[in-house]
């Protein structure tokens, strides 16, 4: 195998990034300080399931564009559609008629959900949620698990995390948070705040650690005590399930928003809803307060529609969960077989999923270590995989993807073995990977 190791221009890229872009990427998941020292700084182009970085290094792609690319990069389908869409014109005085093509689109997958609006971020989308609940319910408060990462940048949710720099606490007090495995703390804030609590926000997923009734209980808590459930199905829509996770469990939450994966990696995000509630952010109840919901310029710039309507086009056609998910089965077989052949089953845990297997990484002391963390996907890296941790299926990953991938991880492991005896910063050339959500840089 022949081990990638030159970052030349990679390096020059990370030299000025950072003296333009505050952070030197636009979502910190994607900045310097995730990635070993030895990684590409930039991508310049990507095809199907692999990218190429600014060196011309060629990398198998495992967690595409954060999971919102779920057909794969450059997906000819998609991109015909949006070539379509461009020589149309983009952006108009009144709306595209491509708004009600993927309106009537994305809301005949969401049964029980009649309206839908558009936004280019899946942050607007969850804040315009509970914009919605609170002024349905005239509440201030709104509750979500605190062991889940992220929900938003705007300040209910940030003002929440060890970054809420910037963010005043009397807006920080207006969120509340319960640990999700435990729904008896989401209990105790209803009682503790009657009246009070507006909204329920959760992803309805993660990694196997909810029991298959979390979708359920949330809603009959939120139904006793008056306030709206929304599901965020940001990283599991288009993946557990299609359209998501609310169809795998059969619930019909007030609202539910959607992102990554929806357009194959075009700025496409949605809220769906409920009619009595969607129809707040409407503007034919004469007489009604008016309530200012998602309203931006870009909202429904046709190329992202274009990709949409594409994307839901191919999963409908071609069976794309299902081969997703073969791929992420076949995937965590393999995985689990090679760590467990190379007897690291204690210190690189492994969560099989059909559509996001993850490992975790930890040292001697069987403790989660972010330096050998950081030393498998430098190591990782090397071989040609794009890594940081999970692999999420995509309709270009084939078997032959998940099998490079197993190669990787081999010789990886190798290494990983030696550091747990001799330790990481034997092998690992930099500093380790940070956390995004840290107080201090
Ligand atoms: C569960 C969840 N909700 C919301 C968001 C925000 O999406 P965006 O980065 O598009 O604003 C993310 C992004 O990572 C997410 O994972």
């Amino acid at each position: 195998m022949n081990f990638i190791t030159q970052f030349q221009k990679s390096n020059e890229y990370r030299k000025v990034i950072h003296d333009l872009i505050p952070g030197g990427a636009h979502t910190y998941s994607k900045g310097d300080d995730q990635f070993p020292e030895q990684a590409p700084a930039a991508i310049l182009r990507g095809k199907g399931a692999y990218v190429w970085d600014l060196d011309e290094n060629k990398y198998l792609d495992c967690s595409m564009g954060l999971t919102s690319v779920s057909l794969g990069h450059a997906y000819e389908p998609v991109n015909e559609a949006v070539r379509r869409a461009l020589e149309d014109g983009v952006n108009f005085q009144r709306p595209s008629v491509l708004e009600r093509q993927t309106a009537e689109a994305f809301l005949s997958l969401t049964p029980g959900h009649d309206m839908i609006k558009f936004a280019k971020n899946g942050s607007t989308v969850t804040t315009a949620a509970v914009k919605l609940a609170r002024a349905k319910t005239n509440r201030k408060l709104v509750a979500f698990p605190g062991d889940h990462p992220f929900y938003s940048y705007d300040d209910w949710f940030i003002g929440k995390t060890a970054c809420n720099r910037g963010v005043p606490e009397e807006f920080s007090d207006l969120s509340l948070t319960f640990k999700s495995t435990d729904l008896e703390t989401l209990k105790e804030l209803f009682v503790k705040y009657p009246n009070q609590i507006s909204c329920v926000i959760s992803e309805p997923e993660k990694s196997n650690i909810h029991a298959p009734t979390y979708l359920k209980e949330i809603q009959e808590i939120c139904a006793k005590n008056g306030a709206l459930f929304i599901v965020d199905e940001m990283i599991t829509g288009f993946k557990t399930d299609f359209p998501g996770s609310i169809k795998k469990y059969g619930v019909v939450p007030d609202m539910a928003t959607w992102g990554k994966g929806i357009a194959n990696g075009f700025s496409f995000c949605a809220l769906t809803g409920k009619k009595e509630v969607m129809e707040l952010g409407g503007i034919r109840k004469k007489g009604d307060e008016k309530v200012f919901l998602i309203s931006s310029t870009h909202g429904g710039e046709t190329i992202s529609l274009a990709a949409a309507i594409a994307t839901i086009h191919e999963f409908k056609t071609k069976n794309v969960l299902q081969h997703n998910h073969q791929i992420g089965n076949y995937f965590s077989e393999a995985a689990k077989a090679l760590i467990q052949k190379n007897g690291l089953a204690d210190y690189v845990q492994f969560v099989p999923s059909e559509w996001f297997p993850m490992f975790i990484f930890k040292n001697k002391e069987n403790t989660v270590c972010p330096g050998m963390r950081t030393l498998a996907l430098q190591e990782m890296i090397k071989r040609g995989v794009l890594f940081q941790g999970v692999f999420v299926p995509c309709f270009s990953h084939e078997k032959a993807e998940a099998d490079s991938f197993m190669e990787a991880l081999g010789g990886t492991l190798e290494v990983y073995q030696k550091a747990l005896e001799g330790g990481y910063q034997k092998f690992l050339v930099g500093d380790v990977a940070k956390p995004v959500f840290r107080k201090i840089l």
